[in-house]
């Protein structure tokens, strides 16, 4: 075999190019967009700003906000190509398999689907971002045997993400608590998604081929599938809205303390780079606390106060974003399984970002291996 020492199993601390999007740094906890931190995005500004940021690396100027306002709010119905496509699709389909296929859909019918120029890529990022969260927002209707619901060009993105949603306007702070959560989630350096759509971009492949790629790396619950995986958690201990904060509180440590002794990976806890904490972790816990107030919902409380406090006791290990992002969806109304998929909304920002910064300085991404298999031998 190989020296062990050449291989970088996972490609752990692997530095594989350059990145001028965000820098994540796990000595100080902090992440920053184009040198803007997380944190103060967050409390600032709308999502689509974030968007722009992230693709141009500036602030956009107030005609360049109009003009992507108006391109955003002109994209947002559902596309009858892709709403067949759905309907093709079982009721009991994953909702990251639907959204896969909506991307897909989208990207075959674009009129700019083989065009990779600069302007061509940022068209097709801006009008993905406005169209998508109507296949989010159709896929929770249909499963709840509803029908679509039209988008209103009065609404900024995340209001009428909730409106197509729940076909009803929703409370400021529930707005602003998604909001918050579509800019922490939208962009993290080379997580596991956007190195799968950078490898695929790195291919000279069109970009929705790279973002449907993304999404499947997304789904799996080591991945963005962890903010599921939470709920599921949080289901399997039982939620109870009766139930104290105090009380939910004792059952959720004695779950913990009974997972760790079956050595479970226990989701939404942990990170490949973090390990002194998730720089979101505190501004989706503030958002999480808005909503366990806003719907009266303080047993929540209680379980995510206790998982975290027996976790942080036995192994030391804290939570990542998918850890207060996962409740937060609950209380607003989204089925479990719909959580993924309002993770790729967001973070279709951070991988067009990425496609297009890998296109325009491209190297072909072609790792080596070391056989492990039989010496060369005859038949
Ligand atoms: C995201 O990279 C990104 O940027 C991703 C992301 C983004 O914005 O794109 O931040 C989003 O994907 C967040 C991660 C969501 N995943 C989970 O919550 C799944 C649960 N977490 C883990 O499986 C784990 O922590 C990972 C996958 C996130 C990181 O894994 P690593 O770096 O490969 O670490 P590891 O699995 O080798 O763990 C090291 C040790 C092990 O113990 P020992 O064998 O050394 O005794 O820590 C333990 C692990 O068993 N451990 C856990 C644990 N996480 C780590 N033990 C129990 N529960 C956990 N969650």
């Amino acid at each position: 075999r190989t020296d062990e020492q050449q291989i970088h199993k996972g490609l752990d601390g692997v530095v594989a190019d350059h990145t001028a999007i965000s820098k994540v740094n796990p000595e100080t906890n902090s992440l920053l967009y184009r040198g803007y931190p997380v944190q103060q995005l967050a409390a600032e500004l709308p999502f689509e700003d974030v968007a722009q940021l992230l693709w141009t690396g500036e602030l956009p100027t107030d005609a360049e906000r109009a003009a992507f306002r108006e391109r955003e709010r002109a994209h947002r119905a559902l596309d009858p190509r892709v709403r067949q496509a759905i309907d093709l699709l079982p009721l009991d389909a994953h909702p990251m398999d639907v959204a896969r296929t909506g991307i897909s859909v989208l990207g075959a019918n674009h009129r700019l689907a083989e065009d990779s120029s600069p302007e061509a890529e940022l068209t097709k990022a801006q009008e993905l971002f406005a169209a998508f969260p109507a296949v989010v927002a159709y896929d929770q209707r249909r499963r709840r045997g509803q029908e679509a619901v039209e988008p209103r060009e009065d609404l900024d993105y995340a209001q009428n993400f909730l409106w197509m949603t729940f076909g009803e306007e929703a409370a400021p702070e529930v707005v602003d608590a998604f909001r918050v959560s579509m800019v922490l989630y939208a962009e993290h350096s080379f997580n596991a998604s956007t190195f799968t759509a950078r490898v695929v971009t790195s291919t000279q492949a069109d970009l929705h081929s790279a973002l449907t790629s993304a999404v499947g790396a997304l789904k799996g619950p080591l991945h963005g599938g962890a903010n599921e995986a939470v709920m599921e958690t949080f289901q399997e201990i039982g939620v109870d809205p009766a139930e104290t904060r105090e009380q939910a509180a004792v059952r959720a440590k004695a779950w913990m303390e009974r997972a760790l002794e079956e050595k479970r990976k226990v989701m939404g806890f942990g990170h490949r780079v973090y390990k002194n904490g998730d720089s979101r972790v505190p501004t989706m816990k503030q958002a999480l606390d808005a909503m366990i107030v806003h719907y009266d919902r303080h047993e929540l409380e209680g379980l995510y106060d206790g998982l975290e406090a027996a976790m942080q006791e036995a192994k030391g290990i804290l939570p990542n974003l998918d850890y207060p992002a996962g409740p937060t969806y609950h209380l607003m109304g989204f089925d479990t399984a719909m959580f993924t998929p309002l993770f790729v909304a967001s973070r279709i920002t951070g991988w067009t970002a990425h496609v297009m910064e890998q296109r325009a300085d491209n190297a072909l991404i072609r790792p080596l291996s070391a056989y492990s298999g039989p010496d060369e031998r005859s038949l």
